[in-house]
């Protein structure tokens, strides 16, 4: 039975170890908290994400450890990473929870079997080569291998993907991590194979697409609006075009959430220090907050000075459990602040979110 090691068992993590076990790999996982760990190996985890309970109550070759050394004694020589990259102000990744990974791997010595790193997280371009060359001689590659997944539907995401992007330290380290896949998904996803410098800028410019394209149906449809023209007609007649497409190109609320935001600035930041501002991830962002401007005055004009406004989610999309960067709840804030009787209908925990952020700034029914 082929061992795979997965460091970092978050988000991202533990939903990527819970299909690898379905698709028959043995799968050793590490996270910090002891707490989780055992939740985890009693399989007593209560995620939001759907089909995660019911994978890791079913499963029987998945085992979680506080250590990480439980992945080189167990002899495995494929390791995903999957800790976090917080954004810092200047819009770069902060990749010091995989630098503590590392430093902690190189404390145990030289390998003497190689072992692959597959770096999961999203980095900044360039930083994978550096961690290569930092890890070579202890007897590790780096790969980078980022996900294209949507929080809400990151099992379905990591069986079905488009592409799998890989950025390979070598070809049989790629050829690899390929067969990994080829064994994992279930489908006939594109299998991208590059230098982990391309790999990295492929990742951070795909989310930049998709923000731009959210960004310009927005706009289009601000100014379809401003105009007296039907929006939702012109946005359908665009998308029907096949060289656009339809997908993510709809008139509504900005683009918000953990990633779309962060990809889309780490970008400009990465092109900045590369003496080439990247105009067009600017704009996008620009035109998030424009937007964002407009619709308060939309609502305030639209809305009675006493009519209550009524948001039915204010996370950064329908059905998800997070408000960071979120757009609707941006409104909301607006609105409020504004003088408008706002009520957020939304799950309880992200009411208590919420309240816990605006204190006394909205009613909730
Ligand atoms: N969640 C997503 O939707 C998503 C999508 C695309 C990319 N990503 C990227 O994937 C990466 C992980 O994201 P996530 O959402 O799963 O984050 P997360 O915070 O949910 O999970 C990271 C996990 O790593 C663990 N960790 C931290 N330091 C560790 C250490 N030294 N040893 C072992 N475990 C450690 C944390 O305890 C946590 O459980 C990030 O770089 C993120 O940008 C996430």
């Amino acid at each position: 039975m082929k061992k795979i090691g997965i460091i970092g068992i978050g988000k991202l993590g533990l939903c990527f170890a819970l299909n690898l076990e379905k698709a028959g790999f043995e799968v050793y996982g590490v996270d910090v908290s002891e707490e989780y760990v055992n939740n985890i190996n009693n399989k007593k985890i209560n995620s939001p994400e759907p089909f995660v309970n019911e994978m890791l109550e079913s499963s029987s070759r998945f085992f979680a450890s506080t250590k990480t050394d439980f992945i080189l004694k167990n002899n495995i020589t494929d390791v995903f990473v999957m800790v976090a990259t917080p954004s810092l102000a200047d819009g770069t990744y902060n990749h010091s929870q995989i630098e503590k990974v590392t430093d902690e791997l190189i404390s145990f010595g030289i390998e003497q079997k190689p072992v692959n790193l597959y770096i999961g997280c999203t980095t900044m371009p360039g930083y994978c080569n550096l961690l290569a060359e930092k890890m070579k001689p202890f007897g590790y590659t780096v790969s980078y291998n980022p996900e294209f997944i949507a929080q809400g539907n990151i099992i379905h995401d990591q069986q079905y993907p488009d592409q799998v992007l890989i950025g390979d330290a070598d070809k049989e380290t790629g050829d690899k991590l390929e067969s990994i896949y080829r064994k994992m998904v279930k489908n006939n996803p594109v299998y991208c194979r590059m230098d982990s410098l391309s790999a990295e800028i492929t990742k951070l410019a795909t989310n930049c697409f998709l923000t731009t394209k959210i960004s310009f149906a927005n706009s289009i449809g601000d100014l379809a609006i401003k105009s007296g023209a039907d929006y939702e007609k012109i946005i359908q007649a665009i998308g029907a075009d096949s060289r656009i497409g339809k997908k993510y190109l709809n008139y509504g609320f900005g683009f918000g959430g953990p990633c779309f935001p962060r990809d889309n600035r780490a970008l400009d930041a990465f092109a900045k220090k590369q003496d080439y501002p990247l105009l067009i991830s600017e704009a996008t962002d620009e035109v998030n907050k424009k937007h964002l401007e407009f619709q308060v005055q939309r609502y305030l004009e639209k809305y009675a000075i006493n009519e209550p406004i009524e948001f039915d989610y204010v996370s950064y999309k329908k059905g998800s459990v997070i408000i960071e960067e979120s757009q609707q709840l941006a409104l909301a804030v607006k609105l409020a602040k504004a003088g408008r009787k706002v009520i957020v209908n939304d799950r309880e925990e992200v009411k208590e979110e919420v309240e816990k952020k605006y204190p006394g700034l909205f009613e909730f029914p």
